[in-house]
C-alpha cells in the first residue's frame, strides 16, 4: 500500500497548563519538565464523531477521491460515546460512503495495526481504497481531579487514505498481555443475576512502568525494523513516534544517536492523543511541505495491552 492523502482535526478548546493550575494543585514548570507538554486541545461542544469526519473528509479530498471511491474504513478507536455501532460505522455515513467498516481497540498502537491491516487487505486484492480513521477521546477517560493523569491528554482524529503501491517498507507488531499497568474498567448494566463485584472506575496508569516498558519496546522495535530494511538510523528522514511524553521521545533519540531534527512531535500542543497521534502528525509534515517523495518514514507506538505497532513506509505522494 502507499498513503495518497492525509487529514486532520483538532478539537477548539485549547486548555493551557496554567488553565489546569487553576484547579489542580500542580504548575506548568511540572508538566513541561516531565512531559514536555504545555497545552493541549480537548473535547468540549463537538463530539468525537465530528472530528473523525472532518479528518476522514480532508484526507479523502487530499488524495483526489470522493468517499463513494472508499471500499473499506478501519478506525482505530479506544472509546468514544457508543459502544456500538462502531465509530467507523458512523463516519461512513457522515461521509456518505458505502462499504464495509470496522473498528480496532489496540490503544495507541492502533493507527500502526489499522495500516498493517490495510496493506494485507489490499495486497491481497481485497479493496482499491482505503480510509484510514485514528480518532480518541481520552479526555474523558481520566479523573480531571487526579493530577497525575489528566494533565497528559488531549483528543483528536487523525486520518489517511491508503492505495495500491510500494509504500510499506516493513512493519512490526506485538502484544504481551500486562493488563495491570494501564487500563480503564467501565461498568455495564447491572442485571437480575450479577452477583461479582464491579469496579469500574476512570484510567489507571502506573506512569513509571509504562515510561520504562515504553522506551525498551519502541526502541527494539526500531532496532528491528531498521535491521529488517538494511537502514542506517540516519536514512529515515522522520521518526513519527507515538507523542505521549518528550521525555519517551528523547529517550529514543539519544539511544539513536540522533539530534531531534529527525523527531517531529504534536504532543507540546496537543497532549497525548493516543492512537491518533502519529496521523495528526503526518499530516502535519505532510500539509507543512516537510514530506519528499522518496523520504523513508519510521513509525513506532506502544499502547495499554501492551501493544506495540511499528512500521517504515516511504512516502510516494
Ligand atoms: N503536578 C505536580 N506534581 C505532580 C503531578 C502534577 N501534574 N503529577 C504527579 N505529581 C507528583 C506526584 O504526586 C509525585 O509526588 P511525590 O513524590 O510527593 O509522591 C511526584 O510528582 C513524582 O511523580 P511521579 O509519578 O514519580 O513522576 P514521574 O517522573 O514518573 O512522571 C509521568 C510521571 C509523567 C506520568 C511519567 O511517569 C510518564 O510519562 N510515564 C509514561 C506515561 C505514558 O507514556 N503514558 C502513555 C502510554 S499509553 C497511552 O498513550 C495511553
Amino acid at each position: 500500500m502507499r498513503i495518497i492523502g492525509t487529514g486532520r482535526a483538532h478539537p477548539s478548546k485549547i486548555v493551557t497548563n496554567a488553565m489546569l493550575e487553576q484547579f489542580l494543585d500542580t504548575n506548568d514548570e511540572w508538566i513541561k519538565t516531565r512531559t514536555g507538554i504545555a497545552e493541549r486541545r480537548v473535547i468540549s461542544s463537538e463530539k468525537l464523531e465530528d472530528l473523525a469526519t472532518e479528518a476522514a473528509l480532508k484526507a479523502i479530498a487530499d488524495a483526489g477521491l470522493t468517499p463513494k471511491d472508499i471500499d473499506y474504513i478501519i478506525c482505530s478507536n479506544v472509546v468514544s460515546e457508543y459502544i456500538t455501532p462502531g465509530l467507523s460505522c458512523i463516519v461512513q455515513g457522515a461521509i456518505g460512503a458505502r462499504c464495509a467498516c470496522v473498528d480496532i481497540n489496540v490503544a495507541c498502537s492502533g493507527f500502526v495495526y489499522a495500516l498493517d491491516m490495510a496493506d494485507d487487505r489490499i495486497k491481497s486484492g481485497k479493496a482499491q481504497n482505503i480510509l484510514v480513521v485514528a480518532a480518541e477521546e481520552p479526555s474523558r477517560m481520566v479523573d480531571w481531579s487526579d493530577r497525575s493523569l489528566c494533565v497528559l491528554f488531549g483528543d483528536g482524529a487523525g486520518a489517511v487514505v491508503v492505495s495500491h503501491g510500494e509504500g510499506m517498507i516493513c512493519s512490526r507488531l506485538t502484544t504481551e498481555s500486562k493488563t495491570d499497568c494501564l487500563y480503564y474498567v467501565r461498568n455495564l448494566e447491572p442485571t437480575p443475576y450479577i452477583t461479582k463485584e464491579e469496579y469500574g472506575a476512570p484510567m489507571y496508569m502506573n506512569g513509571k512502568e509504562v515510561f520504562k516498558t515504553a522506551v525498551l519496546s519502541s526502541s527494539r522495535d526500531i532496532k528491528r525494523l531498521l535491521d529488517k530494511a538494511g537502514l542506517h538510523p540516519a536514512d529515515i528522514k522522520y521518526y513519527v513516534l507515538h507523542q505521549a511524553n518528550m521525555r519517551i521521545i528523547e529517550a529514543i533519540a539519544n539511544w539513536l544517536k540522533l539530534d531531534m531534527s529527525y523527531f517531529p512531535h504534536n504532543v507540546d500542543y496537543c497532549g497525548n492523543t493516543s492512537s491518533a497521534s502519529i496521523p495528526l502528525l503526518l499530516d502535519e509534515l505532510a500539509k507543512g511541505g516537510k514530506l519528499q517523495k522518496g523520504d523513508k518514514i519510521l513509525m513506532s507506538a506502544f499502547g495499554a495491552g501492551f501493544t506495540t505497532g511499528a512500521c517504515i513506509i516511504e512516502w510516494t505522494k
